[in-house]
């Protein structure tokens, strides 16, 4: 943290850990993979992995190998599985650092098979079956395939397997007919697995609105993220219906205050004029900072106990807000979002405002932005 920092990102840790103890609660008999890639949604990789655990998570998630490297380089020693590891990936480190890694093609397990050979370390993998999101995985027509070549593996010692899985499209519509296709898909998948010898020590379905809406989905591991985060996988899945709190509050000071006449063109393009003489407070925070241009007129923050919009055009490094004849000074703090407890708005309801989802809001908090951390672990 920057001796000054402009604006501060606050993750409220204890929230985290509660949240994934109340996942961990739903998830029943499963056990629960905290999804914590692009850094930890933004609140932050390390901190957040051990929040989670210190919740009951058993598991860490993550999109890339260099993100559970570094998990790993912090001293975490959970299980940990990366779900795209592409041509280029460094294999051998993720054989030596025990990181289990998707795979969805014949290609990709003989890269790991020759690493494994290399190394002498057999390769973990999560065979990733393509149930109808056509993203990751093997289609239909591949995974016998697949699943074939991966127990020749198992059988030479260069692979095991640990996991097989797929990933659903439509969970955050609770009832979308697509989630009972690819529900039965993934049973095909797993009975084909099966037959040809290959019998994973997790199957894995859910992501944060499956196992809050669909228990069919849940099978032995479930791998939430933005639910414990505390926001919501989408408008139909809320999460304080789940009680999940969100954990991060977006805070920044007013650098400037000042009164203008009525009638002032307000930021780049003049899109907001004032109506009569006035008080503006220049926020310093902007597009380069993951506020979103496209909430310039619309977006709300919190500034000296009220909620106001952001005046006009969303630039780089700052923002406007109309303050009115209220006494507004620099140094006054803004709450951008956070939990609402104040009065503030959540990263949901900005998301809402946007016709985006709240993972968009979190995750593109920039590197300016600073961490500061509540309830930090050692
Ligand atoms: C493979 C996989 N599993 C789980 C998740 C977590 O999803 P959510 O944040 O919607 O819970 C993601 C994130 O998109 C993912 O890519």
């Amino acid at each position: 943290v920057s001796s000054s920092p402009h604006a501060v990102a606050v993750v409220d840790l204890d929230a985290i850990r509660d949240n994934v103890g109340r996942l961990v609660e739903l998830a029943g008999e499963a056990a629960v993979c905290a999804v914590v890639k692009a850094d930890g949604y933004g609140h932050g990789l390390v901190p957040v992995a051990r929040a989670a655990l210190d919740g009951g998570a058993g598991w860490l998630g993550v999109a890339f190998l260099d993100e559970a490297l570094a998990l790993r380089s912090a001293g975490l020693e959970s299980p940990l599985v990366a779900f795209i590891v592409g041509p280029g990936s460094d294999l051998p480190a993720a054989l030596t650092g025990q990181i289990d890694v998707a795979v969805g093609d014949r290609a990709r397990l003989a890269d790991l098979a020759a690493a494994a050979r290399a190394v002498g370390v057999p390769a973990r993998v999560h065979l990733e079956a393509d149930t109808g999101l056509s993203r990751g995985g093997a289609p239909a027509a591949d995974w016998a395939d697949l699943v074939e070549a991966a127990a020749k593996a198992q059988a030479d010692g260069t692979v095991s397997v640990v996991g097989v899985w797929s990933h659903l499209a439509c969970a955050d519509e609770p009832g979308h007919p697509a989630t009972a296709g690819q529900l039965a898909g993934f049973a095909a998948a797993l009975e084909l697995a099966d037959r040809a010898g290959v019998h994973p020590e997790v199957r894995h379905l859910a992501n944060s609105a499956a196992l809050l809406t669909e228990p069919a989905a849940r099978y032995d591991l479930v791998r939430p993220g933005i639910a414990m985060y505390g926001l919501s996988p989408g408008p139909g899945v809320a999460a304080a219906r789940f009680e999940l709190r969100p954990a991060m509050t977006l805070t920044s000071r007013v650098a400037l205050a000042k009164r203008v006449p009525g009638g002032s063109g307000v930021s780049y393009g003049h899109r907001y004029r004032t109506t009569g003489e006035t008080g503006l407070a220049l926020i310093p925070l902007g597009y380069g900072d993951g506020i979103p241009r496209a909430g310039g007129g619309t977006l709300e923050v919190l500034l000296a106990g009220a909620r106001r919009r952001i005046a006009g055009t969303v630039c780089m490094d700052q923002f406007v807000v109309d303050t009115g004849a209220d006494s507004v000074g620099a140094g006054d703090e803004v709450v951008l979002f956070g939990p609402g407890s104040q009065g503030e708005p959540t990263a949901d309801e900005w998301a809402d405002v946007l016709g985006t989802i709240g993972y968009e809001i979190v995750t593109r908090i920039g590197p300016r932005v600073a961490r500061r951390y509540l309830g930090e672990r050692p």
